[in-house]
């Protein structure tokens, strides 16, 4: 028997269409001996369908017309899975069109990596692929995420953050625990964006205040840190859960400083909105990276500690950024599922993409046995006891 996998795509999100590409690749890359794969994929409206024609990345050129072609469906618990139920009920045929065992969620940013999509697959009670609630909203939240790095001893950048609604009540005073904190160039983040948006670099007081400003536009939270002028950036991908856990060897994205010159352009200039570069996708990358023996191992061990400390499970990357300078190390980011599948760092750690998905399948199956180990409810109904049920507060 086939285990049945449902890829949950697409879904409501600036990153609809990226994330639509990743499930293919991923799908494509599935040993479809062991899996039957259910693609599900959510609209830009929320809606969910499932159909063969899914599979065809030709088809999502017209998205109304391959939506016409498919089925509008739900997904219910039943026991250990989901069914997968049409939502128009045909009268003489059964309305259970499939069943999930376990589910794959590849959906980029908001309402998917964000924990939107776990918190779904927790409330349907199926094994999920990748980091839980807790670990995917904090994975996307850069202000969380150090803070917790930072009182776990992970060696990470300084840092100020506040509120955008609190700046503009007062700026002088967050300009001077800026100042007071950190030396220029800064760099300004929007607090829970990725791919580069919102990311300004100030060399000084005004610049300041004008990436502040501009990373407004994008969150109502802001994070400053020292900018490294001298800096080679390493990422280093995890594979595991929050007990066992594996680095793969780490790889060093090429041309990301033209990005940041390119990105310094914009300081001064003009508002454009599109200033950011899409990831990883565009990018030209040394594996493995061009760093001494001793310094990647290194980042290898900081890689597994801050993969445990955020709880994740499945893979994760974590992206580090070198001073040259003084050659200090620091985690800059971490990147969950699906933006960290980083195929090409586990085939160059002699795991191709196929036994990587299968161990990521085995990983969602461990934590769900794990899980129902523990106590939700007790046997006993107390609202059916005799003697009265005492309120909350006795
Ligand atoms: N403190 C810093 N100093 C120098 N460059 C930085 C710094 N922080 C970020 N950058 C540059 O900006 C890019 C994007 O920043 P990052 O924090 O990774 O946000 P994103 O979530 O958009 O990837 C980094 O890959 C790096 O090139
Ligand atoms: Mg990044």
């Amino acid at each position: 028997m086939k285990i049945k996998i449902g890829v949950f795509f697409g879904g409501k999100s600036v990153e609809h269409e990226i994330s639509i590409i990743t499930a293919n690749q991923a799908i494509t890359s599935l040993n479809k001996d062991k899996y039957e794969i259910i693609p599900i994929y959510i609209s830009k409206n929320g809606k969910m369908y499932t159909g063969e024609n899914l599979f065809d990345l030709k088809e999502y050129k017209d998205m109304d017309k391959l939506i016409k072609k498919c089925e509008e469906i739900v997904c219910v618990n039943n026991g250990n899975k989901a069914n997968v139920l049409r939502v128009n009920n045909k009268m003489f045929s059964s309305n259970i069109i499939n069943t999930i065992d376990v589910a794959f969620p590849i959906m980029h940013g908001t309402n998917g990596e964000d924990g939107s999509i776990q918190g779904f697959l927790e409330i349907l009670g199926i094994p999920y692929i990748g980091p839980d609630v807790l670990a995917s909203s904090i994975g996307m939240d850069k202000i969380m995420m150090r803070r917790i790095l930072k009182e776990q001893n992970i060696p990470s950048l300084e840092y100020v953050a506040f509120y955008s609604l609190d700046y503009i009540k007062g700026e002088d005073k967050y300009i001077k625990e800026i100042e007071d904190k950190l030396t220029y160039p800064v760099i300004v983040k929007a607090g829970n964006l990725g791919s580069s948006v919102g990311i300004k670099k100030a060399n000084n007081r005004e610049g300041l205040a004008e990436a502040i400003e501009f990373a407004m536009e994008f969150s109502d939270r802001i994070m400053v840190e020292k900018a490294i002028t001298n800096l080679k950036e390493i990422n280093c991908s995890v594979l595991g859960d929050m007990i066992d856990a594996i680095p793969s060897t780490c790889e060093q994205p090429i041309g990301s400083d033209e990005i940041l010159s390119y990105k310094d352009k914009y300081v001064g200039g003009s508002k454009s909105k599109t200033g950011g570069s899409k990831g990883m996708a565009t990018l030209q990358r040394k594996v493995p990276a061009d760093i001494p023996e001793e310094m990647h191992k290194k980042i290898q061990d900081i890689a597994v500690k801050t993969f445990k400390i955020l709880g994740c499970s499945g893979v994760a990357r974590i992206d580090f950024m070198i001073d040259m300078e003084d050659n200090n190390i620091y985690v800059n980011e971490i990147n969950t599922i699906p933006g960290a599948l980083s195929y090409y760092l586990w085939e160059a750690t002699n795991k191709p993409f196929e036994k990587e998905l299968d161990e990521l399948v085995e990983i969602a199956f461990k934590r769900n046995r794990e899980r129902q180990n523990r106590t939700y409810s007790y046997d006993q109904n107390i609202l059916a006891l005799g003697n009265g049920v005492k309120g909350a507060k006795k």
